[in-house]
C-alpha cells in the first residue's frame, strides 16, 4: 500500500521513514529512526527529486508508482550523491529507462565512483543559475558546496516558491505519517535531534551554511523540502534563526554544559558539585556524562550552549579515553566561539588537564578560564574555596 503525502496538488512526497538502522552513517545512533525524503513534481514534465537509501528502496518504488499514475518519469534530479540519497539510483534508472538525469558535473564524476556506470548519455547536465522548466513549475539549480558534500545542490522551484534543500534543515526521527514541520510539535519532538543532525552531519561547514543561507535570502520561499525530516511550510523563522545561529557558531542559550569522564564516580562528583554551584548561582546548566551519553549529544551541546566544561580523570598518562574522543569530535566539527574551564582527576599524576588543553589549542575564539580545579583521588573539602571561584568566573 502507498503512503504518499501531497505537498502540494503537484509536489507529492514518495519518501519514507527508516526505524531499522541503529546507527546512521555507521555512526549516529538513531533511536528515532530518520526519514529518507524523494518528492516528485508533477507536471507536463514529471520530476523526482532524489532517490534513498537502501534500507526504504522497495515502499519508495511502490510510492513513486503510484504516484505517477501510470505516466512515465522525464526527469530525476540528484542533488547529493550521499548513498542515504543515492543508493537506489540504478534501480530507478532501470526501472525508468527514458528518465534523464538533472544534476551537475561533479555528481556524475561520483556516480561513476559509487556505481562504475557512465550515465553521461542520459544526463541534463546543470550549474549555477541554470533553470529547467517542467511546464508551469521551473526548477533554478544553485550550487551547495560542502552542505554536505562538495557535489551538493539545491534547487527552487519558481512556482510554489519551494526550496529543495538536500541535507540542509533535516532533521534525524522518523514522521509517522506527518509530513509537515506544523504537523509535530517540532520544538520539543524534534528541535534536538535537529540540532544533532546539523552540530555532527554539517557542523564542520558553518562558512558554506553562511553562504547558502544568504544566497537564499535573496528568494521568497513557501516552503522548504529538505531531504531528511518535516518540509517547512509554516515558521520557516524558526528553523532559519536555528540554522543563522549555528551556521555561525553563535550559542543558542546562555547556559554551562558540563561533560565529565568518571572512573570510579569521584570526577562525577567535581562536575556534580560545580554544576549545583552554578545554579545556586541561577546559572542554567546540563550534566553529560561521556562514557553514557553518544559523542554526538556532547557535539550538539557545545553548539547550543555558550560555556563548556570538561572534568576529566587522568589515564594513560593523558585524560579519559572518552574525553579525549570527545574533544577531537569537538575539534573536527570546528568547535569555536566559547567560554571553556578543565577539572581534572589524578590519583598520581594529574594528566587530564594538559591533555585537553592541548587538544583545544587550535580552536577559533575559545576562552579558556586558566585556574583548573584538580582533585587527587577526590576533591577535599577544603576545595571548595576553589570550586567557589570557577562557579563564580563561570557565573560571569
Ligand atoms: Fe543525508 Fe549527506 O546525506
Amino acid at each position: 500500500m502507498q503512503t504518499i503525502r501531497k505537498i502540494s496538488e503537484s509536489i507529492i512526497y514518495v519518501g519514507g521513514d527508516d526505524r531499522r538502522t541503529a546507527l546512521f552513517e555507521g555512526v549516529y545512533p538513531i533511536p528515532n529512526g530518520v526519514t529518507y525524503n524523494s518528492y516528485l513534481i508533477l507536471d507536463e514534465k514529471t520530476c523526482l527529486m532524489d532517490t534513498v537509501d537502501k534500507s526504504i528502496v522497495e515502499g519508495w518504488l511502490e510510492n513513486l508508482e503510484y504516484a505517477l499514475g501510470g505516466r512515465a518519469l522525464d526527469y530525476v534530479v540528484v542533488h547529493h550523491m550521499e548513498p542515504d540519497h543515492s543508493y537506489s539510483l540504478m534501480r530507478l534508472l532501470e526501472k525508468y529507462p527514458n528518465a534523464q538525469i538533472v544534476t551537475n558535473k561533479k555528481v556524475l564524476d561520483m556516480i561513476v565512483q559509487f556505481f562504475n556506470v557512465d550515465v553521461s548519455v542520459r544526463a541534463v547536465v546543470v550549474a549555477e543559475g541554470s533553470s529547467l522548466s517542467l511546464g508551469k513549475h521551473e526548477l533554478t539549480f544553485t550550487m551547495a558546496p560542502m552542505v554536505h558534500w562538495p557535489e551538493v545542490m539545491m534547487s527552487y522551484e519558481k512556482a510554489e516558491k519551494v526550496m529543495f534543500t538536500a541535507d540542509a534543515f533535516g532533521t534525524f526521527g522518523a514522521l509517522g505519517g506527518a509530513i509537515f514541520a506544523d504537523e509535530v510539535d517540532f520544538e520539543r519532538d524534534y528541535l534536538d535531534e535537529a540540532r544533532r543532525y546539523y552540530a555532527n552531519i554539517v557542523g564542520k561547514y558553518g562558512v558554506q551554511v553562511k553562504a547558502v543561507l544568504a544566497k537564499a535570502a535573496k528568494l521568497d520561499i513557501a516552503a522548504i523540502c529538505p531531504l531528511h525530516g518535516p518540509v517547512w511550510r509554516e515558521n520557516l523563522g524558526l528553523i532559519l534563526d536555528k540554522y543563522t545561529k549555528w551556521a555561525a557558531y553563535e550559542p543558542e542559550e546562555k547556559g554551562v554544559c558540563i561533560v565529565y569522564g568518571s572512573i570510579y564516580g569521584h570526577t562525577e562528583n567535581m562536575a556534580m558539585a560545580l554544576a549545583v554551584k552554578l545554579r545556586e548561582r541561577g546559572v542554567k546548566t546540563r550534566v553529560i556524562d561521556s562514557s553514557v551519553s553518544h559523542v554526538s549529544e556532547i557535539v550538539a551541546a557545545a553548539f547550543r550552549y555558550d560555556r563548556l566544561v570538561f572534568a576529566s580523570a587522568s589515564y594513560n598518562g593523558g585524560a579519559f579515553v572518552k574525553m579525549e574522543d570527545a574533544l577531537h569530535d569537538l575539534m573536527a566539527h570546528a568547535f569555536q566561539n566559547r567560554r571553556v574551564a578543565i577539572m581534572q582527576n589524578g590519583s598520581w599524576a594529574p594528566s587530564a588537564a594538559n591533555t585537553l588543553k592541548k587538544i583545544l589549542e587550535g580552536a577559533k575564539n575559545v576562552e579558556l578560564i586558566e585556574s583548573v580545579v584538580t582533585a587527587k583521588s577526590a576533591l577535599k573539602p577544603e576545595q571548595e574555596s576553589e570550586l567557589d571561584a570557577l562557579a563564580d568566573e563561570l557565573a560571569k
